[in-house]
């Protein structure tokens, strides 16, 4: 399943450590070529030397010692994903903040593969503010993040920040490498999920119907497709994929601040946010009191995010929306134009089983060259792999 694939696995100095010797045996056994880097503090839990006949290569522990072998960017750069399993708190500290102070460390930095952590701790440290932090800034990032699961713990306690089961690992490491799927492996997917509001008063505000399901069906398929996805949603009260952290936002001002601050690291942009295209000109700091008269409220335009966005970088991939009631295709043309998008999705929301907060959609794909796709009614999920699919031809088309 994973011939000619190359993980690279990284471990860390918890007591779960021993438990990697069998994910090392079974990513082998998969086909995988696995090069094991362990951490100074690693060595006292796991054993070198088994080690080193599980995966059939010298297991690598220095800087001087990854460069008798090959220099430790060229390691960096031939592995297809890294696997850091176990993770410690500390590791994840120096992770969010990009220290680099041995080979793992520096493999991490000067790595453009997929980075996927399972952290494995007691509870008391799993839960503190400070590894929480750090962990969202990891997910930001796009780092995917396999548990910690909740069981007894090495302390005795019974709690969150128990390994992950090792099957569980390589069944998720199997699927980011398979080729069973297209893949996205390297890909940076930015995606805007749910709607905005726009406050009136303290207790109202204009928002627009959105679920974010759509969105969020998106972000799963592209990370499971091995893609690094960076969601930024709207309010919403549906779950959060599994492994996946979402940059919350309110307003539309809010959501356009963390569009421009990712977006030129991305290599696919998709906007599926229902942003508010206006707001109350003056928010009243009270509520506002029924007065027996009709009111009025002056509303202005916010910024369009998807017209307004920096420049991405070359080869980037930009996908929007468009929510219509009427004259569907023109419309979403005239949007396709108007914000210089490579592909544009239509949606004619009064339509049966399409629009807001239904599980299905029916699409119409217009890319900016190339035929039209109808996707007739199918699962969010559904239409969110025909939606990538084109994305990738259009990547293919542009090489
Ligand atoms: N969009 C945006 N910022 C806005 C409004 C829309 O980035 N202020 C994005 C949406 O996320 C979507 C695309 O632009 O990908 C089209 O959104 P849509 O609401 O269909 O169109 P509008 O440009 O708002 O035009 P109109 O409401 O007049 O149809």
């Amino acid at each position: 399943m994973l011939a000619g694939k190359k993980v690279l696995l990284g471990i860390t100095g918890s007591i779960s450590a021993y438990k990697s010797l069998q994910i090392v045996r079974d990513l082998t056994q998969a086909g995988a070529q696995v090069q094991v880097v362990l951490t100074k503090a690693a060595e006292r839990f796991v054993p070198f030397l088994t080690l080193q006949i599980f995966s059939g290569r010298p297991v690598l522990r220095d800087l001087s010692e990854a460069n008798q072998e090959m220099a430790h960017v060229t390691l960096a750069g031939e592995s297809d994903l890294v696997l850091i399993a176990p993770i410690t708190a500390h590791f994840i500290s120096k992770m969010a903040m990009g220290l680099n102070d041995d080979l793992l460390s520096s493999l991490i930095l000067s790595t453009s593969s997929p980075v996927v952590i399972v952290p494995a701790m007691d509870i008391g440290m799993w839960e503190h503010p400070a590894v929480q932090a750090n962990v969202d800034r990891l997910r930001r990032r796009g780092v995917q993040i396999i548990g910690p699961e909740t069981g007894l713990l090495a302390s005795g306690k019974v709690g969150l920040g128990r390994f992950s089961d090792e099957k569980k690992i390589v069944t998720q490491v199997i699927s980011l490498l398979s080729e069973d799927h297209p893949s996205l492996l390297g890909e940076v997917v930015l995606i805007t999920a749910g709607p905005t509001e726009e406050a009136i008063d303290p207790v109202r505000y204009i928002s627009n119907r959105s679920s974010g399901k759509m969105g969020y069906a998106l972000a799963e398929i592209a990370q499971k497709w091995g893609a690094r996805v960076i969601l930024i949603s709207g309010p919403t009260s549906i779950p959060v994929p599994e492994g996946l952290s979402t940059i919350s936002v309110n307003t539309a001002d809010e959501m356009k601040k963390a569009v421009d601050q990712y977006l030129p690291g991305a290599s696919i942009v998709i906007m599926a946010a229902a942003v508010s295209d206006y707001r109350p000109k003056i928010v009243s700091s009270k509520k506002i009191k029924k007065s027996g008269a009709n009111q009025s409220i002056e509303l202005e335009e916010t910024a369009d995010i998807l017209a307004e966005r920096p420049n991405g970088k070359p080869g980037q991939v930009v996908i929007g929306f468009a929510a219509e009631t009427e004259d569907l295709i023109q419309n979403a043309r005239k949007k396709l134009k108007k914000k210089r998008l490579d592909l544009i999705v239509a949606n004619d929301v009064t339509a049966e089983g399409a629009g807001f907060d239904v599980d299905t959609n029916r699409v119409q794909l217009i890319p900016a060259h190339g035929k039209t796709i109808s996707c007739p009614k199918m699962s969010k999920h559904r239409i969110s792999v025909c939606i990538l699919k084109e994305v990738l031809r259009i990547k293919a088309e542009a090489c």
